[in-house]
């Protein structure tokens, strides 16, 4: 893909806070939910809970009382003698309490946060898919298919996790280490332990240390990951769509080499993933436990009390919790930063074929094109077009012929805009196709493609596709023009007959068939039919031809193939060869002046007779 998003280059914390920004904006109060449940569970897990060990340890091992409010709540209830025993077990219920906050409080969180992620999702697909259908054919031609999949589906669908975790840990862990820092600085300050503070607060500074090491090893393979993804679908798009030529060459075991390669490059880079992935907790692990033993040895050298231990020992253990998630955080943003890029590729890749800011229409649609010194190639040094002039007045039918290769097909591209020309201009109607909205033009022309495609539905759905608004009869009388009615009938389906993905179960011919009567159904001033009945045998394309005549007449018509027959009713013949017009006239004319349609028309003839069929 040749466009580089600028996004990309940001750090990845940036890149996450410009996506939320996006795309957060519909979810404010749930947003708003998931943060206050995210709150109190930190600060209920980070000070809740070592504040209430502190008090439970102190009246159950050091027996000391609760404060006076809660005995005198509890002389309400119960006679001074038993104070001590229900001492103990309110204490006790502290704990359970706690937990049962912050279990809430982190589902309330977790639920929230999900919910916002899966919506983000969708807005993120829908967007993607949405530039797939603007982008242009060039930008589609440059990429692979199984690519395009791949961003579309597993790269959103893996920020979309990662995004949950990341906003779930940055709003939890960060209270959660300020709850435990700030219980820490509390008790230093009235039990003067700071030197346990200083000591544990080295420690965690030096967690940072490895975890960005391994943060940035884990960027580079994760990138490798996704890219051997997108490899791999495109493998498996190419074999699904291929199967007929693969067991036509024997080629399956090629094939069966080719998948295994990039299963192979795939397992290698997530292994290498999950080699640095795992490294990481260890190493936290070990960190966190020179801090408790150094903990241990400063609290035996200051006499602590089981109260002061318990509840420091606990609020250093959610300090390195907090520590380790964020350094996995950090982890997970920079894979994301990996998935976040090839996404914006796509998103903010740049339209070679853009809308014109201020569109124009021709003050009347007569059909009138000219290519006025019009030069193209798909790729750069490969000129497919040199030079094209060329007029042809409303009404007007003209063939195009030539060698494969002569850029017949290419000549309609740049009539429909699907590619935009490197010098000279398109125009139809006076209008340059460039300034014209896209939508406007081609819904002025009824194209029958070189390789119509059939989507999944009916016959009646394929054919409506020529004109959505179309009756039933409109659908059912263009069908019978194109020869359609012929094989729907035959099995007593009609035109509610089943078609299936890319035309599956109808044959070449029964497919041009229905992309035909979808231009008879459009109804456009430009027609254009591009080897439209190539696949057809010679009866059927006799039977059709008439109806093809009277569709053209009065209509600018475009006629491209290779059997003259089809090209008869003609008005006039532009010869293509390599990307030039080598000769342009009538039939009768080009067999006087032109060697090479001469040429043409004769091996036409020769193959014509030999399957024993019309000439023209
Ligand atoms: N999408 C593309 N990307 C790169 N090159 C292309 C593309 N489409 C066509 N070409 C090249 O452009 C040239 C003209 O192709 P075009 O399809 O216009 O030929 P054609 O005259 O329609 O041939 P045929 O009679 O075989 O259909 C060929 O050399 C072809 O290889
Ligand atoms: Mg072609």
């Amino acid at each position: 893909m040749r466009e580089q998003s600028t996004q990309g280059q940001e750090p990845a914390a940036q890149n996450i806070v410009h996506l939320w920004r996006e795309y957060l904006r519909p979810y404010k109060l749930t947003l708003a939910g998931a943060v206050l449940g995210g709150v109190i569970a930190a600060l209920s897990s980070g000070f809740g809970i070592p504040a209430i060990l502190q008090s439970v340890f102190s009246v159950i091992f050091d027996g000391e009382p609760l404060p006076v409010y809660a005995e005198r709540i509890m002389l309400l209830f119960v006679r001074p003698e038993e104070l001590p025993w229900l001492t103990v077990w309110v204490a006790a219920a502290l704990l359970p309490l706690v937990v049962v906050v912050r279990g809430l409080s982190s589902f309330v969180n977790v639920y929230l946060l999900s919910k916002i992620g899966l919506g983000v999702l969708e807005t993120i697909r829908l967007k993607v898919y949405r530039k797939f259908q603007d982008l242009s054919l060039s930008f589609h031609d440059r990429c692979q298919r199984g690519d395009l999949l791949s961003r579309l589906m597993q790269d959103t669908q893996f920020l979309q996790g990662g995004l949950v975790q990341i906003a779930n840990d940055l709003i939890i862990q960060p209270l959660t280490l300020f709850g435990a820092l700030g219980f820490l600085v509390y008790k230093a300050s009235v039990s003067q332990q700071f030197l346990i503070l200083l000591a544990n607060m080295l420690l965690v500074g030096a967690c940072v240390i490895p975890i960005r090491y391994i943060g940035k090893k884990m960027l580079v393979r994760a990138r490798t990951v996704q890219a051997s993804q997108g490899d791999l679908s495109s493998t498996l798009q190419e074999n699904f769509s291929s199967q007929r030529d693969i067991r036509a060459f024997e080629l399956e075991q090629q094939q069966t080499n080719l998948f295994k390669n990039r299963i192979r490059r795939y397992i290698q880079a997530s292994i290498s993933v999950v080699r640095w992935q795992s490294l990481l907790t260890p190493l936290i692990e070990f960190v966190s436990a020179v801090a408790m033993a150094a903990t241990l040895f400063v609290a035996n050298m200051n006499g602590m009390s089981m109260g002061d231990f318990a509840s420091l020992a606990t609020a250093m253990y959610l300090c390195y919790e907090p520590v380790k998630r964020l350094g996995a955080v950090h982890n997970k943003a920079e894979t994301l930063k990996a998935g976040l890029e090839r996404i914006n590729e796509v998103l903010h890749a740049a339209d070679d074929v853009p809308e014109p800011k201020t569109p124009k229409s021709p003050e009347e649609w007569k059909g009138e094109v000219e290519f006025n010194n019009v030069c193209f190639s798909y790729q750069e040094d490969a000129p497919v077009m040199r030079n094209i002039d060329v007029r042809i007045p409303a009404g007007q039918v003209v063939a195009l012929v030539g060698p494969s290769g002569a850029g017949k097909t290419t000549f309609i591209n740049l009539l429909c805009r699907f590619y935009d020309v490197l010098s000279g201009s398109v125009k139809v109607d006076g209008v340059d196709v460039r300034e014209m909205s896209k939508r406007d033009l081609l819904s002025h022309i009824a194209l029958v493609s070189q390789y119509p495609v059939l989507f999944r539905g009916s016959v009646a759905d394929n054919i409506r596709i020529g004109r959505p608004e179309a009756s039933d009869k409109e659908v059912e009388q263009a069908g019978r023009m194109s020869a359609v009615d012929s094989f729907v009938n035959e099995t007593g389906e009609g035109y509610g007959r089943l078609i299936g993905e890319m035309g599956e179960g109808l044959s070449g011919g029964q497919r041009q068939r229905v992309s035909l009567a979808r231009a008879f159904l459009k109804d456009a001033p430009i027609l254009v039919l591009d080897e439209a009945t190539a696949s057809l045998d010679m009866k059927s394309e006799e039977l059709i031809q008439k109806e093809i005549e009277k569709l053209a007449s009065g209509r600018t018509t475009f006629i491209i193939a290779h059997r003259f027959s089809t090209i008869r009713m003609a008005d006039r013949i532009l010869v293509l060869e390599g990307g030039r017009i080598a000769a342009d006239g009538t039939h009768e004319e080009l067999m006087e002046k032109s060697p090479l349609y001469r040429d043409l028309y004769t091996k036409q003839q020769m193959i014509a007779e030999e399957e024993g069929g019309a000439s023209c």
